[in-house]
């Protein structure tokens, strides 16, 4: 799969080790930064992946701030996106069953790297279950609408 991932200040060291734990699993990683510990706004990479997922350039997204709540609210503002702020295996694992969840937030500053690393393999090994769910995700995706 084709993954894009970023991050603010709060998680260099964490994206760095799962950009290489997905290129290790033989997955694409598309890295739209930050790289460095300057401080940077969490809502400018949240539409870099956001919008990477949205027109098709990566089949899911994945984005770390500290706690991973700035950039689940972010993502979710863009087009097409239902990002997922998870922290254990199992919403991972059913916020692509249930909601199918097209990017995976993360909180660095709250989870230890070997728990993100695990939740991070159980989104992106995933499907979404469709049948009764499919309805709720389209009646979700309906209030882009409205907006
Ligand atoms: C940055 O200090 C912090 O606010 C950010 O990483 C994130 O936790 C926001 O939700």
């Amino acid at each position: 799969m084709k993954i894009a991932i970023a991050n603010d200040h709060a998680a260099v060291s964490e994206k760095n080790a799962v950009a290489k734990t997905l290129e290790e699993l033989g997955h694409q990683v598309l890295n739209f930064g930050t790289d460095t510990l300057d401080s940077t706004d969490y809502p400018d990479y949240a539409a870099k992946v956001g919008q990477a997922v949205n027109q098709g350039h990566a089949d899911l997204g994945i984005l770390l701030c500290g706690t991973g709540i700035g950039m689940s609210i972010a993502a979710n503002k863009i087009k097409g996106i239902r990002a997922a702020l998870c922290h254990s295996e199992e919403t991972a694992e059913k916020s692509r069953e249930h909601n199918d969840a097209n990017v995976l937030c993360c909180g660095a500053r709250v989870l230890d790297l070997s728990v993100i690393q695990a939740i991070v393999k159980k989104f992106i090994s995933s499907e979404f279950s469709g049948g009764r769910h499919q309805r709720r995700v389209q009646k979700m995706m309906a209030f882009e609408a409205d907006l």
